[in-house]
């Protein structure tokens, strides 16, 4: 077994062990991958003001998000396709997720279905919910989650239409792959993966897959996209939706101060500053940079999230002595799950819930309510200054 010391080791792992094409959608941004890579970089220009000689005993990284008690403000991302990643990729990450004490996110677009999720964990987790052009489906979906006593629905907003990400199209990504030579040519390679994959409860797109007709390929998420996601969606749309579901609402995807007034005008429980992991619009603002300003526009009147870039502790940290009160974390715990499977999700959460505490000790403080802008070296122009 090896020795795991950070999220960078468990991307290694993860990379030889998972078929070239699920690797590849993983740790893709569209097009140039310029917000993809400042997702990341950006956290690094911020620095950590250190103090010393302060009391450490007794420090406790607990919070809350959205009301829920969590261990630390770190839920799991939706991530499409994590049940290609591993088999029955969403089902172990649930349940990691849960024994951990930290929210779970399933995606519209994942491999095990909202059901298989549900009776493989005992607590409430957390759907995102894509909007369809098909609204008797999206009511399906939605009722789906209500009987899964799902706590939260998570709205996606900046995935209308899908950002491209070029890797994928030359990859001919697919749900189960599609056997063309050089996908057999790679799965020769990966046979622990493959065996795991022939017992998995599911191979297809779980939540779509027997729910709905007449998609022109159902294994392709390209196609489903381009064919059943609403371009109409608007603020109109959105709060229909909220109304529809009746429960905690987190609006996901927000990147600009005007938006975030709206969603809190709306009555959100939470807004998700979000790129997408840099895999919508390449161009856009990280969304470590973007929050100082998302925080100014709704100061209380939203609870505020981030993702996109988090790959440690301390960019947890970074991001909540800036005002998140919660961040998620996609990629890294996708890196656990292929690494290591349900054990690999666990290691990844582990890894930066200790990050967290020794940041915040060495920072200084012994809770994660006590973070402010005053732990950090934020440099003078970081928020930019674009005309
Ligand atoms: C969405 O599901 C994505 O691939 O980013």
């Amino acid at each position: 077994m090896p020795v795991i010391t950070n999220i960078a080791d468990l991307k290694r792992i993860y990379e030889r062990r998972v078929p070239r094409m699920f690797y590849d959608y993983a740790e893709s941004g569209s097009w140039t991958e310029q917000t993809f890579r400042e997702n990341t970089s950006d956290f690094d220009q911020i620095r950590l003001r250190q103090r010393v000689a302060v009391d450490m005993t007794g420090r406790n990284t607990a919070s809350q998000m959205i009301g829920q008690d969590v261990a630390m403000p770190v839920a799991l991302a939706p991530v499409g396709l994590t049940g290609m990643q591993h088999a029955d990729g969403e089902m172990k990450a649930a349940r990691a997720a849960e024994e951990f004490g930290v929210p779970f996110t399933l995606s519209t677009m994942s491999i095990n279905s909202i059901e298989d999720v549900a009776g493989y964990t005992n607590k409430p987790f957390w759907f995102q919910l894509y909007t369809m052009k098909d609204t008797d489906y999206v009511s399906r979906l939605i009722q789906r989650a209500k009987d899964a006593k799902c706590s939260a629905l998570v709205i996606t907003l900046d995935l209308q239409i899908l950002g491209q990400r070029h890797k994928d199209l030359k990859n001919g990504l697919s749900a189960p792959p599609k056997l063309t030579p050089s996908t057999v040519a790679n799965l020769m390679t990966k046979w622990t993966w493959g065996l795991q994959m022939l017992r998995a409860h599911r191979r297809e797109f779980g939540n779509i897959v027997g729910h709905v007709d007449g998609i022109s390929d159902a294994s392709s998420l390209g196609a489903w996209t381009a064919e059943q996601f609403d371009p109409s969606l608007d603020w109109g749309k959105v709060e229909k939706l909220m109304n529809e579901w009746g429960g905690k609402v987190i609006l996901k995807g927000i990147l600009d101060a005007e938006d975030a007034k709206m969603a809190a005008k709306l009555g959100a429980d939470a807004i998700i500053v979000s790129n997408h992991g840099g895999r919508q619009l390449d161009g856009a603002l990280s969304s470590i940079r973007v929050l100082p300003e998302i925080m100014d526009a709704v100061g209380d009147s939203v609870e505020v999230h981030l993702d996109s870039g988090i790959r440690s502790g301390q960019d947890v940290l970074k991001a909540l002595a800036l005002g998140a009160k919660g961040t998620y974390v996609g990629r890294a715990f996708v890196y656990g799950l292929g690494a290591m499977g349900q054990a690999g999700v666990t290691k990844a959460l582990e890894v930066i819930h200790k990050e967290l505490d020794t940041t915040m000790a060495l920072c200084g403080e012994k809770n994660v309510a006590g973070l402010s802008r005053d732990n950090l070296l934020v440099p003078a122009d970081f928020g930019g200054r674009w005309a």
